[in-house]
């Protein structure tokens, strides 16, 4: 049988494993920060009925431009944004995915603050571009000064930014993002996947758009408006920043289904949002009642937590499933990433960590604030 190590794949490409979140038949998944909630009824129809007009069509290619989603999507965001200063692809990690092919590429360079979303440097590798992992401060944190040093040190063509940054869940300081605007030579991407969940006041870098030609926010529709089925990402840029992104993207990359149903989904957006405060309030329960049981937890502005779990987090992360509790192991020595979904799953998963606290599997610490 052919192996994969028998193809003469690309030498950088060699001996490494794809992406590969878990995906397990569990009662309780919190591991990928989807949203909990299925679709309400209404929307189901409302896309259902969206996604038939567009079948009799389907002989014909969609619009490659995606105009009125664009046109949608811009009018969601604010900000006096509109559709020319949008783009849409399937999903944010292809949004991405454009953004390097066009703005990296070999003998460039990405620069990330890390641990920050695993798939910013597999999407730098893909594209053949040198990826700089660049370091958070103390307990994960990013200061203007740790950033600027770390910018002006590797002059990467792109930077990325995560605000809200998985998998710490805490939302950038704006002095942050405006710092590094200041001396990055080329673009700056921030990733806004979690924005809708960030507290009240915390500013998006949607604001200053107007004033920064390179600055490009990444949005997803695969969080808040529980669409991840539905493959939907865009940004937010300056025009100019549009017409680079269509030079790489594939012809007809959105099909006329998926621009049909978000556009219907978009339509219904007081419904799928009504989730988030919901969300959010599960999250800040798992917060307390973790830093209650003495773990140490990361503040969080997403619909996720990062805590420690005070032994090894492989062995609690089996030590969850076991009970039907599936978390994400994202290779942080000693803390585990945990979504948050219903009440329900709140219960069954702060029962799951009760019971391996209890029996030893991950032994308590000391109480030491946020990391
Ligand atoms: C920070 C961040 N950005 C982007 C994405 C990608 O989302 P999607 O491709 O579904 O839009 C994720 C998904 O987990 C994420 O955590």
């Amino acid at each position: 049988m052919t192996g994969l190590s028998d193809l003469p794949i690309r030498d950088d490409l060699r001996g490494l494993s794809p992406y590969g979140a878990p995906q397990l038949d569990v009662p309780v998944r919190l591991n990928t920060n989807e949203n909990s909630y299925p679709m309400p009824e209404p929307v189901v129809e409302a896309i259902g009925k969206a996604v038939a007009a567009e079948l009799r069509d389907l002989n014909r290619y969609p619009d490659r431009d995606a105009l009125a989603l664009r046109a949608d999507l811009a009018a969601y965001l604010g900000h006096g944004i509109d559709a020319e200063g949008v783009w849409a692809a399937n999903g944010s990690n292809e949004i991405q995915q454009q953004l390097l092919q066009a703005f990296g590429g070999p003998g460039r360079s990405a620069l990330g603050f890390t641990p920050a979303y695993s798939m910013h440097p597999l999407l730098a590798l893909g594209t053949g571009t040198r990826w700089v992992p660049a370091r958070r401060g103390v307990d994960f944190g990013l200061t203007a000064d740790e950033a600027v040093a770390q910018v002006r040190e590797h002059h990467p063509d792109v930077v990325f930014l995560c605000s809200p940054n998985n998998p710490t869940g805490t939302a950038l300081d704006p002095a942050v993002i405006a710092a590094v605007l200041d001396v990055a030579p080329g673009m700056v991407v921030v990733d806004e996947a979690y924005a809708e969940f960030a507290r009240p006041g915390t500013v998006s870098a949607l604001a200053v758009l107007p004033d920064h030609p390179r600055l490009v926010v990444t949005r997803t529709m695969s969080k808040a408006f529980g669409f991840a089925g539905g493959r939907l990402g865009y940004l937010a840029a300056d025009p100019a920043v549009v017409a680079a992104v269509q030079l790489v993207r594939l012809p007809y990359h959105l099909s006329a289904l998926t621009q049909a149903a978000a556009r219907a989904a978009l339509a219904h957006r007081e419904a799928l949002l009504g989730t988030v405060a919901a969300i959010s309030q599960q999250r800040d329960r798992i917060v307390t009642e973790l830093r209650r049981r003495n773990l140490r937890v990361a503040d969080s502005d997403a619909n996720f937590v990062l805590y420690e779990v005070g032994g090894d987090q492989s062995v609690a992360w089996r030590a969850l499933l076991d009970q039907g509790v599936l978390v994400r192991d994202v290779g942080l020595p000693g803390w585990l990433r945990v979504t948050a979904g219903t009440p329900a799953e709140t219960d069954a998963f702060l029962a799951a960590m009760d019971k391996i606290q209890r029996e030893g599997t991950s032994a308590p610490q000391s109480p030491k604030g946020t990391p």
